[in-house]
């Protein structure tokens, strides 16, 4: 895809593209939405085949905040950065990631607290440290340096408490005795297989790196090579990797009856989630299943929540998930449309309101 085509297929507010010749990397900060306050979604940080999929990536990331936090009842609009990196972020020396961190942070300021960035992919707590020394707008400092810390704990807890819920609804029951097969054992991998581990599944988990295999399959875990992950029977599958799994014709063939994870814009393609609720796969749309996040970090740092209080909003996402399951049964659309009707229901509510203000 080229930096045209990513734009003029997208209808968010702004997007700011800079490239750094020195290093090569590209910089894209997508704000998708403010309607509901100043956007908020993380830095991703990887390499990208050319700069217009960093640019695609980076709106579709930020529509998908809008409707989080909207799903969430959280006061922040969405958006997205996305730096495109010119080699794997293991490659890339200190010299040169200071560079790129210093040019982010010029970014942000320029745009005034319109959007506002935390980690993902690729970048971490202690990014969010160096970013915070050089700019204000940044979500998701480290506790050492007065922040609320990684946010993947809550994200893998609301996580399981969507995984739960899908169970129920796909007619499983408890997850106990269910094969579950978590693709990704990263920060929110490996603590939704820790999870199911605990709540009795029969855990498969699938890794690009071997090594984060080794601790789950001494627990007992079976291995599923990458590139099998959706070809293995199971009866819940969590993708906790990168988004765009599955595609329609995935959908058509998938062996397992729920999915539920972490990996923001899972499905591909406009009618996957179609196929899905057509074969009666129950799927828990990944911005309302991995919020958690969103929760800790707007609710800590804007909201000035306890943990406590992260927690409870947290385990709700379950329940968020059973209105939205409901919901589609009812009107025999897919869960996604549901969840996305939910969100746009929230924001109309919003304008309504400003409207009448
Ligand atoms: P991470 O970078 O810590 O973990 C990702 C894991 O996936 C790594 O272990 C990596 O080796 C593995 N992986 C990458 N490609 C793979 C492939 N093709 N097959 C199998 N494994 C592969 O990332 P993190 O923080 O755990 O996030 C996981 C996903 O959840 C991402 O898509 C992220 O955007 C999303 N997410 C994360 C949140 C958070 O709080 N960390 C919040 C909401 C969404
Ligand atoms: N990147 C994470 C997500 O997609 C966490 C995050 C949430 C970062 C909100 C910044 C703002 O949910």
């Amino acid at each position: 895809m080229n930096i045209d085509a990513a734009l003029s297929s997208w209808e968010g507010e702004s997007a700011m593209i800079r490239h750094d010749r020195q290093t090569g990397a590209w910089f894209v900060i997508a704000v998708h939405s403010t309607r509901l306050g100043p956007a908020a979604g993380g830095t991703r940080a990887m390499v990208y085949a050319t700069p217009g999929e960093a640019v695609a990536d980076a709106t579709r990331l930020a529509g998908a905040m809008t409707a989080k936090m909207a799903v969430a009842g959280l006061p922040m609009g969405g958006g997205k950065s996305v730096i495109g990196l010119p080699a794997p972020r293991a490659e890339i020396d200190d010299v040169t990631w200071r560079r790129i961190l210093t040019l982010h942070a010029q970014n942000l300021a320029k745009l005034h607290g319109d959007y506002w960035t935390g980690p993902d992919v690729g970048t971490n707590s202690s990014d969010m440290d160096t970013l915070r020394q050089m700019t204000g707008y940044v979500f998701g400092r480290s506790v050492e340096a007065g922040g609320p810390g990684s946010s993947a704990e809550a994200t893998a807890l609301g996580v399981f408490e969507a995984m739960k819920a899908a169970a129920v609804e796909a007619g499983l029951g408890q997850i106990s005795g269910r094969r579950v097969l978590v693709q990704g054992l990263g920060a929110v991998g490996a603590r939704v297989a820790q999870l199911a581990l605990r709540a009795g599944a029969r855990l498969l988990v699938a890794d690009v790196d071997p090594a984060r295999c080794v601790a789950a399959q001494a627990q007992g875990a079976r291995l599923v090579k990458t590139d099998e992950v959706t070809r293995t029977a199971c009866e819940v599958l969590a993708p906790c990797a990168t988004g765009g799994l599955i595609d329609t014709e995935i959908a058509r063939t998938i062996p397992c009856l729920v999915i539920a994870g972490a990996a923001n814009n899972l499905l591909r393609g406009g009618k996957t989630a179609d196929v899905l609720a057509q074969r009666g796969i129950v799927f828990a749309p990944d911005f309302v299943a991995n919020a958690g996040g969103a929760i800790h970090l707007v609710g800590r740092e804007v909201l000035g929540w306890t943990p406590d209080e992260v927690l409870a909003r947290t385990m709700q996402i379950g329940q968020t998930l059973r209105e939205v399951f409901d919901n589609a049964r009812k009107r025999g659309v897919s869960t996604e449309r549901a969840a996305q009707d939910l969100a746009d229901r929230q924001l109309g509510a919003a304008s309504g309101s400003a409207d009448g203000n």
